[in-house]
């Protein structure tokens, strides 16, 4: 292999849809697209696995594809995680430091996080991230990056990112199965904003939301750092479920009335039917206000969840720079402006820029969350950030253990 290139990749395990992106990094850090591939997932529910050999067969799968168009053989990998378990805490911890001239240390930063987060996150709990917010040196706050600078007591307050372990351990052990190891997990939402935030939207006051089939994730940002995270448990199919139940049809064709005909703008006049197959044949006619109903009702509950997220992490209204909307939801026809009323707030479609090689073809919406994953891997790979523990802990975890290996051996 060419010694000044490294490989990352990224995998976005959803409800519906798993996803890859293998990219190369060149010595200076810039980023290609080399291999990409989208495949139906299976074995999971509203973002976490119900059985192993679902995902790990699907991971399989739809990587062979990515592999062969990148030409490298992926072990290692960032992973999505996804679910209602994904929430984030705002902790603080204080520690003495020595005398006045003391000079902050990386390892004085360690202590002080290890202060901050120890028995603030339940134990059934993995923290996924620890997001410095602010440090303060002998009562004095604001400081953003104190490593150097003197003063005897340190403070720090932090958002922690967590999820239930057994989700965080059934995830890995999917990839496992698959012969990829998770070198980290990330909320999907999170690293979707990765791919799609500017460091200004990030730093003047910004949210994304990540809609996807079975859940809707929102991660807010704010002075250029995560400040909230949450996960509703419902998406997209919950839409295509309830018209295929109100109009007693086949979740097929529901999902086609909603790709087709179905938008986010309500007010507008449109045909009072909407027909679908070959006239005088197999034509099959819905009422339309009886469809726009159904969604409208159901857009309204999840958006309305978001909102009280939003308004629960006090950034309703307070989005400078409005709301980014990614995932396969986001492909509804003017779901931006239905955001845009039920948020009150500035809404555009997200998608992932600026990234060389084949990256075209995955500037799509419903690829931020890959694409993130493998920028994240990039990054983190190069350098070691000060929130890295759990990083490097990662990286130490065995290969695939030999019975998961034996039993998926078949995919
Ligand atoms: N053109 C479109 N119009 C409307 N909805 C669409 C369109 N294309 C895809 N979708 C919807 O996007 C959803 C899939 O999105 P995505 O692939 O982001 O989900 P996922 O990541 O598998 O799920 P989750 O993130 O909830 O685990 C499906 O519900 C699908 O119906
Ligand atoms: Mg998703």
């Amino acid at each position: 292999m060419d010694n000044d290139k490294r490989f990352v990749t990224g995998l976005d395990v959803g409800t519906e849809n798993i996803r890859a992106v293998i990219a190369s990094v060149s010595k200076d850090g810039a980023l290609a697209v080399v291999g990409y591939n989208e495949g139906k997932s299976a074995g999971m529910r509203k973002g976490v696995p119900a059985n192993l050999a679902g995902p790990a067969g699907a991971i399989d799968k739809m990587l062979g594809e990515a592999e062969r168009m990148g030409g490298y053989d992926v072990r290692n990998a960032y992973v999505s995680i996804n679910g209602s378990s994904i929430l984030s805490t705002r902790t603080e911890g204080m520690i003495a430091v020595g005398t006045v001239e003391h000079e902050i240390s990386g390892e004085d930063l360690d202590r002080v996080e290890d202060v901050a987060v120890s028995g603030r996150i339940p134990a059934n709990r993995d923290v996924l991230d620890v997001v410095p917010l602010e440090y303060a040196l002998d009562g004095q706050g604001g400081i953003k990056d104190p490593l150097g600078m003197s003063g005897a007591r340190l403070e720090m307050r932090a958002c922690v990112v967590s999820a239930l372990t057994p989700n965080c351990e059934n995830l890995k052990k999917a990839t496992a199965a698959a012969d990829v190891h998770a070198d980290r997990l990330v909320p999907s939402v999170i690293a979707a904003a990765k791919a799609v935030l500017t460091d200004r939207q990030k730093e003047n006051g910004v949210a994304v939301i990540d809609m996807g089939a079975a859940t809707t994730s929102i991660a807010v940002y704010e002075e250029g750092d995560l400040q909230y995270v949450g996960v509703v448990p419902a998406g997209s199919n919950n839409v295509t479920n309830d018209l295929a139940i109100v109009l007693a049809i086949d979740p097929t064709l529901a999902e086609e009335i909603k790709q087709r005909f179905v938008t986010g703008n309500f007010d507008t006049e449109k045909s009072p039917v909407i027909k679908i197959g070959r006239e005088g044949k197999d034509e099959r006619v819905f009422d339309r206000k009886e469809v726009e109903e159904v969604v409208k009702a159901r857009l309204d509950e999840i958006f309305g969840e978001i909102r009280k997220k939003l308004k629960a992490a006090k950034y309703d209204q307070r989005l400078p720079e409005g709301i980014i909307l990614v995932g396969g939801g986001a492909k509804m026809r003017d779901i931006d402006l239905f955001a845009k009323q039920s948020l009150e707030a500035a809404v555009k479609i997200g998608t992932p820029k600026g990234l060389g090689g084949v990256a075209d073809a995955i500037e799509k919406p419903e690829f931020a969350a890959a694409v993130g994953l493998a920028v994240l891997a990039a990054e983190e790979s190069q350098y070691v950030p000060v929130s890295s523990k759990k990083a490097k802990k990662a990286f130490k975890m065995p290969k695939t253990p030999g019975f998961l290996k034996k039993l998926f051996s078949k995919f």
